[in-house]
């Protein structure tokens, strides 16, 4: 039997080049969508999922998102005097109970791989999730709680939320090879390699790895001695690619769209995309798009 997926792990530790002056003094994690920053919004997903503990692989710079979890007394007291009971309850209502968030260091963004590797202490030895904030994916059951259920189905594998791209884009992102002989009922495919950034050329697929993951804890094991591959990083893709010939790996169809919130228009389109979610603002939101849309001369 598999265990049950109690712990996330949330790496938080990159520098997020991608948007500066954005992210010189507030971590990309912070940004918001709508309303809500980046890491609120992963958060929800792993609670969604059942998830308890949650482990933030942080940096330098990286302090909002610990005060982001904690309550902001100033602001609270004065939200209270004012009786501003809905804001109260939007600072603290949703805090996870005390001791269920812990931080970690990583001293020097070395990768991914690097990042998970260095919450290895605080995981222990069970299975655990993997979000990636800055990869939003909206769909009506969250992602992570498919995952979940899905991995019901194949206890004691790892499982990696793929989707298919077009083939001229394989090089942005890690691909699986998919053994057909196992792929399952068309949502979980059985993988029997990774390939991280392939040329469209050379990829074995087109069907990417997003920023959502199932993990077995065997994969620390492999991180001790992995060496930097592309971009000189610790690929975590490379890792999960070695324990292929030990534990099985799985990528699994998710229902729902993913916004890539690493970068700059995935990150616009989901502002969009999410804002038109909320039934309050939605009819605002749309006059306001097609006055933009007629002002700029774009046909949408
Ligand atoms: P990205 O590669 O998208 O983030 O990593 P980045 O490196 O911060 O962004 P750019 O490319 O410079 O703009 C995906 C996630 O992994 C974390 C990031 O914080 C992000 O949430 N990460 C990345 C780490 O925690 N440590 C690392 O060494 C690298």
């Amino acid at each position: 039997m598999g265990k049950k997926i109690r712990k996330v792990v949330f790496p938080v530790g990159g520098l997020g080049t991608r948007f500066l002056p954005a992210t010189k003094s507030m971590p990309k994690e912070m940004l918001p969508v709508v309303d809500k920053p980046l890491i609120h919004y992963a958060f929800e997903e792993a609670c969604a999922a059942g998830i308890e503990q949650f482990i933030f692989v942080t940096g330098r710079n990286k302090h909002p998102i610990n005060d982001h979890f904690d309550h902001v007394y100033e602001l609270q007291k004065v939200l209270s005097s004012r009786n501003k009971q809905k804001e109260l309850g939007l600072t603290s209502d949703w805090l996870p109970p005390a001791g269920n968030v812990s931080f970690v260091r990583q001293q020097e963004p070395m990768g991914l791989g690097h990042a998970v590797w260095c919450a290895r202490h605080l995981v222990g030895d069970e299975p655990f999730a993997v979000i990636l904030a800055d990869d939003m994916v909206l769909a009506k059951k969250p992602c992570m709680q498919q995952m979940t259920e899905a991995y019901g189905k194949v206890p004691g594998s790892n499982l990696l939320a793929v989707m298919d791209i077009p083939k001229k884009d394989t090089g942005s992102y890690g691909i699986i090879d998919m053994d057909k002989s196992g792929s399952k009922s068309g949502k979980l495919v059985k993988a029997k390699g990774l390939v991280e950034k392939p040329a469209p050329e050379k990829a074995p697929s087109t069907l990417s790895i997003i920023g959502r993951y199932i993990l077995q804890p065997d994969i620390f094991k492999i991180l001790d001695k992995q060496k930097p591959g592309a971009g000189g990083e610790i690929q975590l893709t490379d890792a999960i690619n070695q324990m292929v010939s030990s534990k099985d790996v799985y990528g699994y169809r998710f229902d729902g769209v993913r916004y890539d919130c690493g970068g700059l228009v995935g990150f616009v389109a989901a502002n969009v995309a999410y804002a038109l979610e909320r039934k309050e603002i939605k009819g605002a939101v749309m006059d306001e798009l097609k006055q933009v849309f007629k002002r700029s001369g774009a046909k949408a």
